[in-house]
């Protein structure tokens, strides 16, 4: 129970190439969706993979994307403690090696994703290698995740124009000499708003490259980006072929809003004054008959409803992905 570091996550994805299903990764940068993403999981008993952008980083940090991992771990940590399933924290998309340094001297995070996709091979094998000596050399117990391709779309602050899939012997030698212990392969998927039935999906490349690192001893995890636009059956033929972690940030940052719209839209005479009525917020509304409704504008109304939201689509997911009722911990 409660928060683990590398070894602990390394032993459930062993489960789930074993078990063949897949971890749902799910971006936060903020505790409505954290709390919502942990009593999801824990409704369905499946353990919990969260995950921060360098953005979300800087975000809950105010502007110090450190202060924003500490910040964010002793939350995850502490809320963690209150359920019985296995959470895990992984720093994504991270580029910055200064960046990765600090949170590898701090071990906070359960792994750690370098992004040196848009570097050649060379620059990214050795850019990624590093991050793997950095974490040897601190003794620090974290996993490292790299990438090799493209992924298009927008992630954050990362920016592809276009995909390039990932060359199955290209992973083998990228592995090989780089240590690390997942890889993120470019398999048609799309960072954002992506629609999955216009997406080129190649699962069976997803399997290529399994069977590739398979005939050379490794049995490395392979990651799923920009998943947001894929549907269930498309889910499922990727982790059919290999894939183990999903990574999903935009369909929950949808929900989010939409929660919270559906909510002030459906009661905004609770919170705007009708037009023309007048008054001003400075004096609530003193001038005038109407008051704003504190059942809808408390924050935590809203707040409240999109950690529910947030669980039931977490649960969805988890079902699809096959990882409910798999917690190691439960
Ligand atoms: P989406 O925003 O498309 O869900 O992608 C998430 C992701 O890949 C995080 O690394
Ligand atoms: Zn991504």
């Amino acid at each position: 129970m409660g928060y683990h570091g590398g070894t602990e996550l390394a032993s459930v994805y062993q489960d789930a190439l074993a078990g063949e299903f897949g971890l749902i990764a799910s971006n936060v940068a903020e505790p409505n969706t954290l709390i919502g993403l942990i009593e999801g999981a824990a409704r369905v008993d499946s353990d919990l993979l969260l995950q921060m952008s360098n953005g979300a980083c800087t975000f809950a940090g105010n502007g110090d994307p450190i202060a924003g991992l500490q910040a964010m771990g002793n939350y995850i940590e502490l809320i963690a403690d209150q359920y019985d399933i296995g959470v895990f924290l992984n720093m994504d998309h991270q580029t910055d090696l200064d960046t990765i340094q600090r949170q590898v001297e701090l071990d906070i995070p359960s792994s750690i994703m370098i992004d040196a996709s848009h570097e050649e091979f060379e620059e990214n094998v050795t850019r990624s290698k590093r991050v793997v000596e950095m974490i040897d050399s601190a003794g620090a117990d974290i996993l490292v995740e790299a990438e090799l391709g493209t992924i298009k779309g927008v992630e954050d602050e990362i920016v592809a124009e276009e995909a390039f899939y990932t060359d199955p012997e290209k992973a083998v030698e990228f592995i090989d000499r780089t240590g690390c212990d997942l890889l993120a392969i470019s398999v048609g998927t799309q960072h954002g708003v992506a629609k999955g039935a216009d997406l080129e999906l190649r699962p069976d490349l997803a399997g290529e490259i399994r069977t590739a690192l398979r005939d050379h001893g490794l049995d490395t995890p392979l990651v799923l980006h920009g998943a947001s636009g894929i549907q269930s059956e498309q889910l499922q033929r990727m982790i059919e072929h290999g894939i183990c972690k999903i990574n999903k940030d935009t369909r929950y940052q949808y929900e989010y809003t939409r929660t919270a719209y559906d909510l002030y839209r459906n009661n905004d005479e609770s919170i705007v004054p009708p037009e023309g009525a007048g008054g001003d917020r400075k004096s609530f509304f003193n001038d005038v008959e109407w008051s704003p409704n504190k059942d809808y504008f408390d924050p935590r109304v809203a707040g409240r409803q999109i950690r529910n939201r947030i669980g039931e689509v977490y649960g969805e997911l988890a079902h699809t992905s096959g990882s409910a009722g798999q917690s190691r911990y439960v």
